[in-house]
């Protein structure tokens, strides 16, 4: 008799599944800050109903995104909102279930993305550098979080442009967030209403990755948009 065969079949597949999820969320390079974050460690809050609501629908959004996943009529997911509302922390909860399914995902601030990309060009052979930019454009779930957030250049547009456009060709899942206004999200009321990080709303995710990724994100991606609430680092911080 084989080792293994004294153990039964489901136990065994239970257990290749556990470390092949572990071994999956190890390949993801989710940042320390961020590897408890799920919807169970997200908290609604219980001071304000509008906020409440707001906030359970964003939820229910990214929830319904991963229960589809990978039937969804868009492949993608882009959080849009102001800064700690909750975007990087629902998008890694989101990307940690598919993770747990199965699937092979992987994090990348979208600024250390770019600087190791770079770097790969700079070099005559960045092997590991242009290994980040192929693995930005293979791997089965991207997330690229705080998409924008980086003075642009034409160099930085075609990179994104490309990235962004590979995925859409081939219909790759990009999970996506960021903190960059757009007229056609937030209807151009960001400044007037005041919301909490308004002065840097002056650029528009279009001035920051162009015309083309931006209208490429939109139609492969279901959009967020996170609601008016208090930013989350600053509310936990409040001197009591
Ligand atoms: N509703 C919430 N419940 C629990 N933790 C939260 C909630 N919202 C935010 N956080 C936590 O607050 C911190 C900031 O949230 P997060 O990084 O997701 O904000 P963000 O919208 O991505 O901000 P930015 O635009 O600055 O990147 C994180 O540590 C996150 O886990
Ligand atoms: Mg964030």
């Amino acid at each position: 008799m084989q080792e293994n065969e004294s153990v039964p079949v489901a136990e065994r597949c239970g257990c290749i599944a556990e470390s092949r999820a572990q071994e999956l969320e190890e390949h993801a390079q989710i940042p320390a800050n961020y590897r408890r974050a799920s919807f169970e460690t997200f908290h609604l809050p219980h001071d304000n109903p509008t906020a409440q609501r707001g906030l359970a629908d964003v939820m229910l959004a990214v929830a319904a995104y991963t229960r589809n996943y990978p039937k969804n009529s868009k492949p993608g997911l882009l959080l849009i909102g102001p800064p700690g509302t909750g975007k990087t922390h629902l998008a890694v909860a989101a990307l940690r279930i598919l993770i747990a399914a199965g699937h092979e995902g992987i994090f990348f601030d979208y600024q250390n993305l770019l600087e190791r990309i770079r770097a790969g060009y700079s070099e005559t052979l960045g092997t590991s550098s242009r290994e980040a930019y192929r693995v930005a454009l293979e791997t089965e779930i991207l997330l690229l979080d705080d998409l924008g957030a980086h003075r642009v250049t034409d160099w930085v547009e075609d990179t994104v442009t490309a990235i962004v456009t590979h995925r859409y060709n081939h219909r790759k899942p990009l999970i996506a967030t960021t903190n960059l206004p757009d007229p056609d999200v937030w209807g151009g009321l960001t400044e007037k209403l005041g919301l909490p990080g308004s002065h840097s709303y002056r650029i528009t995710l279009e001035d920051r990755v162009g015309e083309r990724a931006r209208s490429r994100l939109f139609e492969m991606c279901l959009v967020v948009r996170m609601p008016a609430v208090v930013d989350y680092r600053i509310k936990q911080s409040a001197i009591r």
